[in-house]
């Protein structure tokens, strides 16, 4: 048993596995050892300067012939960044105080300023993509509408989406993708949606509903994403009619993931139902490990800035924890697939243990002459 799909034939890889690009820990050594193990590693591009862009996408190149993805963010929030003279000065006033909390507890000075605005880096980044041929363009939050879709079939680049909801892939299809990624509520980092919903709950569909109703909605090839750890999501996700999978969390318990020692930590150490989904970090709604700052912000019920705006607020915090390798204080991005995972592998043994496990999956079904056990 093979498990190629039509995925596999599209973009020339021998597993149906996909690794999602994510900010901050998908560098040029995860994307290689996926790539180099027959699946499809994508290099995070999120914040990433142009030139610092280009030369991991030449690293990759360096260590692996495969194929490869780089992913941007497209959200309408950062197409321009938002203006940051446009938040009330009450709004401002009422978030730092309550980060002001957070700076005493870790030993830095108070702020009471407006943040900086986020940068405002994706066009320059996608010139980038487009001059080196990067084999997949791989999207999240965001629609890039025909004309940038264009811009990729002209240079055999294939465009590869991820959306949380049934009416957003009918316009990601519209736009003429290739492959659209179905990101179930389960999933870790963030809500796949362009523009920001109403609460944490708006477009939350589990996998196993979205998936399939995915698949009918659209031609193109779909990926599913939210939940899945080994072979058995693997199975049970082709059986929705998916033409692959693709994994966040389960990288970032790697030896090649970029993560700080003490988020791969926690994700050994924390169950499923430790993760929440909230605003709260970056201003967008995003699943991660709860901590104190999520509960302590929660609690202090300050308001949260405009998308972005409240990550660049709050860097400071976060850096201070990273420094200290203080996991309370810092976004652990974690989906509910971190009950799954014990172990610290090389990420290419990931790639390896999913296709060893759904072969024995498939084979102890067809055992059972398709009787339930
Ligand atoms: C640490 C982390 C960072 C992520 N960063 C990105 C990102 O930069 N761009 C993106 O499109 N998706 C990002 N995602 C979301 C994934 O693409 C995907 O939807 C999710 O990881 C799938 O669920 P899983 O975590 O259960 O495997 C991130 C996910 C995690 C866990």
């Amino acid at each position: 048993m093979t498990f190629r799909t039509a995925l596999c034939d599209l973009i020339g890889i021998d597993h149906p596995i996909v690794q999602s690009g994510m900010g901050g820990v998908a560098g040029p050594d995860l994307v290689a050892e996926v790539s180099g193990a027959g699946g499809l590693g994508v290099l995070a591009g999120l914040n990433v300067p142009p030139d610092d862009l280009r030369r991991m996408i030449r690293r990759v190149r360096e260590l692996t012939a495969r194929p490869f993805g780089v992913n941007l963010w497209l959200h309408t929030a950062l197409r321009p960044p938002v203006d940051v003279a446009t938040i009330a000065e009450a709004t401002v006033r009422a978030v730092q105080g309550t980060l002001n909390g957070f700076r005493e507890r870790l030993g830095l000075a108070p702020t009471v300023g407006r943040p900086p605005a986020a940068p405002d880096l994706i066009d320059a980044a996608f010139r980038v993509i487009l001059e080196e041929r990067v084999p997949v363009w791989s999207i999240g939050l965001g629609d890039p509408g025909p004309a940038m879709v264009r811009e990729c079939r002209s240079r055999g680049i294939k465009v590869m989406a991820m959306v949380a909801t049934v009416e957003d892939a009918r316009t990601l299809a519209a736009s003429g993708v290739d492959i659209v990624v179905a990101q179930g509520s389960e999933a870790g980092g963030h809500r796949s949606t362009w523009v920001k919903r109403a609460s944490a709950e708006a477009a939350s569909v589990g996998t196993m509903a979205l998936v399939p109703q995915i698949v009918d909605a659209v031609r193109v090839p779909v990926v599913a994403a939210g939940g899945i750890a080994d072979g058995r999501g693997l199975v049970a996700a082709l059986a929705l009619g998916a033409s692959g999978i693709l994994l966040g969390t389960r990288f970032v318990a790697t030896r090649e993931s970029a993560a700080a020692e003490f988020w791969k930590k926690s994700l050994l150490e924390r169950d499923s139902d430790e993760t929440t989904v909230t605003d709260a970090f970056t201003g967008l709604y995003a699943r991660a490990l709860q901590n104190t700052f999520s509960r302590d912000y929660t609690a202090s019920g300050a308001p949260v800035l405009p998308p972005l705006v409240q990550r660049s607020a709050a860097n400071d915090v976060y850096l201070a924890a990273l420094k200290r390798a203080d996991g309370e204080y810092y976004p652990m991005w974690s989906g509910q697939s971190v009950g799954l995972i014990h172990d610290l592998p090389g990420a290419a043994e990931v790639v390896a243990a999913i296709m060893r496990e759904a072969r024995a999956v498939l084979a102890a079904l067809s055992d059972r002459g398709g009787r339930p056990s």
